[in-house]
């Protein structure tokens, strides 16, 4: 049943296919063009339908961030998936439990978690975690970790070896495009430099999986990786906009809102924090909880009507509008708006064609 956008209730998530279509293909196209396997990661969505149009194109398996999202499109049929997430050691059982109807892919980067793996008595397959400069997790490419865990890993009777995984994550950090390049040139040398620090010890590193959205977006050569995990491509936002990994026209998710109250200097909307989350964007620039498209579909945005606050269910616009006003809202960040939203209402340009719905179990 198909349903005009303009009769849709508020708040709404809204998506629109033409551009994440183009953004599944325009990324594929460029891993394709890098010589890459393309790993998509599933967090950004929680959909098993927008999973279904990368996986389509890409037919390299998927990354997840949470065990939940591993047995939701485990049971979509997803028959390959790295948990990205350093292993939780109260839930190895339920991943080892996965792992009998699925490729599950553990990530580790302590001797703590490989040792409670190899108790599992289970050939379970493992990433080690390399820290490429995010300083998140990781072990340094350069210390002895990295040796000692490697040769543990590859060593291992039980455990099958993948490989070396890192996540330019400090690329959300880059003023530039320029400077995310280099985030991502220095990755890759990185990763490779570590494997071939590993070849000269005698410990065979099967793959090289590495990656962020900006990075990818702003990379030329991508010579020595096996694989790459980008997720928010999908959708891009207002933070990949400010960091030059897209255009406004290429953002395909935004919040539904409508006026609800107007002061003096201020309107209030029904999108607040659990809609569209906290995220404040990258430093620098207009500081900015949510960005107001002046016309969609000439991807403008406007001058000076933004959301400047947020509390729970209210959203603070910079200025007045008339009660009953509806608005697009472009998001910060598009994984944490669309972790607060059940479905999504997917659009063709002013038409609802259909609804998606979002797994946001944990
Ligand atoms: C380990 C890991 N890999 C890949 C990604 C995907 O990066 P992005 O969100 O920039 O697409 C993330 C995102 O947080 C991640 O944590």
């Amino acid at each position: 049943m198909t349903r005009e956008l303009a009769a849709l209730p508020t708040p709404a998530l809204v998506l629109d296919l033409d551009k994440l279509e183009a953004n599944v293909e325009r990324m594929a196209a460029k891993a394709d063009a890098l010589g890459v396997r393309l790993r998509p990661h599933l967090k950004t969505h929680k959909c098993e339908r927008v999973a279904r149009l990368q996986l389509d194109r890409s037919r390299a398996g998927a990354t997840v961030a949470t065990l939940a999202e591993a047995r939701y499109f485990a049971a979509h049929g997803v028959d390959d998936l790295t948990w990205a997430f350093p292993v939780i050691l109260s839930r190895l059982e339920e991943a080892a439990e996965l792992a009998r109807r699925c490729t599950l892919r553990l990530v580790v980067d302590s001797p703590e978690a490989v040792a409670a793996l190899e108790d599992l008595g289970r050939p379970l397959h493992v990433w080690l975690k390399v820290d490429c400069g995010y300083h998140r997790a990781g072990v340094d490419p350069e210390g002895d970790a990295l040796v000692a865990l490697g040769r543990r890993l590859a060593g291992s009777r039980r455990l099958v070896f993948d490989g070396l995984l890192s996540h330019s994550g400090h690329a959300y950090r880059a003023a530039s495009p320029e400077i995310a390049r280099r985030v991502a040139d220095e990755e890759r040398d990185l990763m490779v430099r570590a494997k071939e620090r590993l070849a000269r010890l005698g410990v065979e590193v099967p793959a090289l999986s590495i990656g962020s959205t900006p990075a990818m977006a702003a990379v030329r050569s991508l010579a020595g990786i096996d694989e790459v995990r980008p997720g928010n491509y999908a959708f891009f936002d207002y933070t990949q906009v400010r960091l030059g990994a897209c255009r406004v026209a290429d953002c395909a998710v935004t919040v539904l809102a409508s006026v609800v109250s107007r002061g003096r200097a201020h309107s209030v909307v029904d999108a607040g924090a659990l809609a569209l989350s906290k995220d404040a964007g990258p430093a620098g620039g207009t500081a900015t909880m949510g960005e107001i498209f002046a016309d969609y579909a000439a991807a403008a945005l406007s001058e000076d009507l933004r959301v400047v606050s947020l509390s729970q269910e209210h959203g603070i616009l910079s200025r007045p509008q008339p009660v009953g006003r509806r608005l697009r809202i472009l998001p910060n960040h598009s994984c944490l708006t669309v972790a607060h939203f059940d479905e999504y209402a997917v659009v063709r340009g002013e038409e609802v064609v259909d609804r998606w719905p979002i797994h946001r179990a944990r």
